[in-house]
């Protein structure tokens, strides 16, 4: 969340990120989508969910779906340009079918899980095991919390990594995600925060910015530092129902509004000449594949919907970006469906804009619906909210009223942006050859 930094907010312990972030560029205006599978088909890919039927809630473990074959993985056009690539952490971006993993969809190797979460100790995942090295089941690492894992493992691959070589590496922490786990002492760094929640989360936040640091010391023994572009990113906003806070931005994970979709986010080292300050430019998920591989020295994608920003970050000057989409689901209204639109200085949100639409206090108590209410969304289905960013960057007033013009004017750019949006790919019904009963018992891809 946007409030779970220690540069944002000084009751948190993140003395790495908060170096890091204050020796590289700070990217204040910087989107992701509101929830994860979408978040990361934009940041994989280029496309907007929209393109690729990712655009209504997550990708479910027994659903037959993945982000779309055709689509070129960031890793891949990577390994193009020579580098060595790997990864470890949370994918979920589809496994019913080996072609939709890791390790066929750029990277030389997986360490981690396939779905939304797993149980941090034992990683299972909807009741069945989901913990991966590369293609083969990990069984003998239960009870080791996997941020150890996952850490000890990045270490390994900067260790063994012949630095003659590029290297990308994409560490997809899962945690601060629910569900509420971390060892006792770092919880204990917390002693004046009130609820247990919030002591848990936050000491999941710190767990993750010591593994942080573990990694970049690793960097420096190995001689790689200096040569290392760090980037850091959130892939939506905290979710206030597990403590996480984005205050004092409105709404949260599942919102379209800034506290689900505006994520931390910085970049630290190699090739940038202006640093110590704030990047105020507009950047949205689908820019960081051009932008790495235009670092990288590649060529961008002129169909994807990313611009390259990285002459603009490199010189810390004007970015390209004038507009963004921050979601198109508007056919999946009422069931929580959205669209959502920057054109510079405004946003125009249409429908109901998400589960969390509140402003919330960090470690206080609310009580929260973990279902929408039906009548809330269809009372937002044909309504439209419009804000001016740059003038109330946490969204109070509401301006639709007073600009019918401005109204008029985004929801036609809308359209029109969003006129090849595939409809959304999301099977109700689960899919019985998922179950992983056929499987040993173990989330397995080869059932679509
Ligand atoms: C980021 O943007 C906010 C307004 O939303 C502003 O208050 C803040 O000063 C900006 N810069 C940094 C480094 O946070
Ligand atoms: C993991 O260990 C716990 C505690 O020993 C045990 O209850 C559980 O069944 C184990 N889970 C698996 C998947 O082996
Ligand atoms: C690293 O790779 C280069 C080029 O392939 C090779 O010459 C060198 O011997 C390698 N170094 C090690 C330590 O393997
Ligand atoms: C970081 O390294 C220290 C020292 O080796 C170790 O005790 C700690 O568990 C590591 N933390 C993580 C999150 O990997």
């Amino acid at each position: 969340g946007w409030n779970d930094v220690g540069y944002h907010n000084l009751a948190m312990k993140t003395p790495n990120i908060d170096k890091l972030a204050r020796e590289g560029l700070i990217l204040n205006q910087t989107y992701f989508q509101p929830l994860c599978s979408p978040s990361r088909h934009a940041f994989m890919t280029g496309y907007y969910p929209y393109r690729a039927g990712l655009q209504h809630l997550v990708i479910m473990p027994w659903q037959p779906v993945c982000s779309p074959q055709k689509m070129k993985f960031l890793p891949q056009r990577l390994q193009d340009l020579g580098y060595a690539t790997h990864m470890v952490g949370k994918w979920h971006l589809g496994m019913c079918n080996w072609d939709c993993t890791p390790t066929y969809r750029g990277f030389d190797s997986f360490f981690g899980f396939y779905h939304a979460k797993a149980d941090y100790y034992s990683h299972i995942s909807y009741k069945y095991l989901d913990y991966r090295d590369n293609e083969k089941p990990v069984k003998n690492l239960n009870g080791t919390y996997s941020t150890f894992t996952f850490t000890s493992r990045a270490q390994d691959i900067i260790k063994k990594h012949n630095s003659s070589q590029p290297l990308f590496l994409y560490m997809a922490f899962p945690i601060p995600h629910e569900p509420l786990q971390v060892p006792q002492q770092y919880e204990d760094l917390y002693p004046n925060t009130m609820s247990k929640g919030r002591r848990q989360y936050s000491g999941m936040v710190s767990a993750l910015d010591e593994a942080i640091g573990n990694i970049t010391d690793q960097l420096r023994e190995s001689g790689m530092y200096d040569d290392t572009l760090i980037v850091f990113t959130s892939d939506n906003g905290g979710s206030p129902m597990d403590h996480g806070n984005n205050y004092p931005l409105r709404g949260a994970k599942f919102t379209v509004y800034e506290g689900g979709t505006r994520v931390v986010s910085f970049v630290h080292g190699a090739g940038l000449q202006k640093t110590g300050e704030a990047y105020e430019s507009m950047m949205h998920a689908v820019d960081w594949s051009d932008t790495l591989v235009a670092a990288a020295g590649g060529e961008p994608d002129m169909r994807d919907d990313g611009v390259s920003q990285w002459t603009a970050i490199a010189q810390n000057s004007p970015g390209p970006r004038t507009e963004l989409v921050y979601n198109f689901d508007p056919d999946s209204a009422p069931e929580q469906g959205h669209a959502a639109i920057r054109v510079g200085d405004y946003k125009l949100i249409h429908g109901y804009p998400g589960l969390f639409p509140d402003w919330y206090k960090v470690d206080q108590q609310y009580e929260f619906n973990t279902e929408p209410s039906v009548l809330e969304m269809l009372e937002h289905t044909e309504r439209y909210q419009l804000f001016n960013i740059k003038d109330d960057p946490t969204e109070q007033n509401d301006l639709a009223q007073s600009k019918p013009d401005i109204v008029k004017k985004l929801s036609q750019r809308l359209q029109m942006l969003t006129k090849n949006a595939l409809p959304p790919n999301y099977p109700l019904v689960p899919d019985p050859k998922s179950d992983p009963t056929h499987f040993d018992n173990v989330w397995s891809p080869g059932w679509c």
